[in-house]
């Protein structure tokens, strides 16, 4: 990245261009994020930028200049020189969704090279950084060296974004969440795939789950973030397909840190709860053909099944865990359990499944500010699901957490659940496929829709 200069006007200029709905040139965009990230950009005036484009949108030229400024704002993960496909999977978040902790080593177990760079929880949904940091001894946080040479030996590795790889977007996150202006699908698209883009893949996959447990509650709306987010890699020419999953209870039945990376363990092994199943073979059956490592998406996900089913998958998770410097035969910690048990009777018609998610950070499972300490060993497992009918005395869930706590949050979590006399529509776990491209509303064409 070139040393940037720019003068307090050209930046007073740019804010105010945005201010009043005009548009950048992608030239100018470089400038600004070239010179932010190098610390010439006094955050206040970044913030009002940033505002300015989230409430007018950014076109497409915009948003493609920015995610690729953010890009060249770092160094990118060199690629390894073997003809491996190179591929990795952004979930927008869930509550119990631990799919990359099975997906990467699987996808690595039958050929393919998985550099995952991924994210800590912040909210109600879990990160993977954290899940997989239960593992007594293992680090996530990763010198770039060093992620490249895992990804040499195991095929995967599932790091955090280290100083060096787009540091324009680790500035410019931390100023949007500090300012709310996190929900801009330019924004959020721009952040993800700068990220992917260092990783220099030949294929991205996107999971963009919609329900009560994801951050877009109405199916439009995330069909609408999956299609941006295909049109914005495709500019970018980053190929990439999104699946738009189900997330109106928690993915699998656990959920929390241990409790997650022992369902992942559970699942490499034994086979693992179906829909968890069902959504990493879609997932990874995307990325087997659309690299050609398969010829259609039959075939794609024997192959994955049998990477699952032969334990090969395993194998790799174990290879990639000690490669990080965990130990997978030292107990996973978890915390004691408790039963709750329904004081309803009825089909179970909805979860509210954002709730069982708070429940677990205000357990310590999660952290509301930026660099929290966690506590890996509480969090809940289902022991129902919607359409089942339940009698009164019935268990609900399986709460792990220490006494009082469980007393604490038992009311809360009770509430979650809401019962009827008829049984709900079932909803399907796989929604939609997009890949683009397709025809955007003048709205989308613009960029400046917000969820
Ligand atoms: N994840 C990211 O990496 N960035 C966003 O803006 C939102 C989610």
């Amino acid at each position: 990245m070139s040393e940037q200069t720019v003068d307090a006007a050209g930046i007073l200029e740019w804010i105010r261009t945005k201010r009043d709905g005009g548009t950048m040139s992608p030239q100018e965009i470089e400038q600004l994020v070239a010179a932010y990230a190098q610390d010439q950009v006094p955050e206040y005036q970044m913030a009002a930028w940033t505002m300015a484009a989230f409430i007018r949108g950014l076109s497409w030229e915009e948003a493609r200049a920015l995610t690729l400024a953010m890009l060249r704002s770092g160094t990118r993960i060199p690629r390894s020189g073997s003809d491996k496909p190179r591929v990795d999977k952004h979930s927008t978040g869930g509550v119990g969704d631990k799919v990359s902790l099975v997906l990467a080593p699987l996808l690595a177990s039958c050929g393919l090279e998985v550099p995952m760079i991924s994210g800590r929880g912040l909210g109600f949904t879990g990160g993977t950084l954290d899940k997989l940091e239960s593992v007594p001894g293992l680090t996530t946080e990763l010198p770039l060296d060093r992620i490249v040479r895992i990804v040499q030996e195991v095929g995967c590795v599932i790091a955090a974004q280290s100083p060096e790889l787009v540091p324009a977007d680790r500035k410019l996150y931390a100023l949007r969440d500090a300012t709310a202006t996190v929900e801009s699908f330019p924004l959020i698209a721009a952040s993800i795939l700068s990220k992917k883009l260092a990783e220099q893949l030949d294929m991205l996959v996107l999971d963009v789950k919609w329900g009560t447990g994801a951050l877009m509650r109405s199916l439009p709306q995330a069909r609408q973030l999956a299609r941006y987010l295909v049109q914005l890699a495709q500019r970018c020419h980053l190929p990439a397909v999104a699946l738009v999953t189900n997330m109106n209870q928690p993915l699998g039945q656990k959920v929390g840190n241990s409790l997650e990376v022992i369902e992942a363990l559970e699942t490499l092994r034994a086979g693992g709860p179906p829909d968890l199943v069902q959504v990493v073979l879609h997932l990874g059956a995307e990325l087997m053909v659309g690299v050609g490592m398969a010829p259609d998406h039959q075939q794609a996900q024997a192959q994955l099944r049998r990477a699952l089913q032969s334990g090969q998958g395993y194998e790799c998770f174990a290879r990639m865990v000690r490669a990080q410097g965990g130990n997978l035969e030292a107990p996973l910690p978890v915390a004691p359990v408790h039963q709750l048990h329904s004081t309803q009777e009825g089909y179970l018609v909805q979860v509210e499944t954002q709730v069982l998610g708070q429940v677990v950070v205000r357990l310590g499972g999660g952290r509301t500010k930026l660099g929290q300490k966690i506590d890996p060993s509480v969090g809940l497992e289902m022991r129902v699901r919607p359409g089942q009918w339940v009698h009164a005395g019935d268990p609900l869930l399986r709460v792990f957490a220490p006494e009082e706590k469980f007393h604490q949050v038992q009311d809360e979590l009770l509430a979650a659940f809401r019962f009827g006399e008829v049984p709900p529509a079932k909803v399907p776990m796989i929604t939609f496929a997009e890949r683009g491209p397709s025809p955007l509303s003048p709205a989308q064409e613009s960029g400046r829709g917000s969820p």
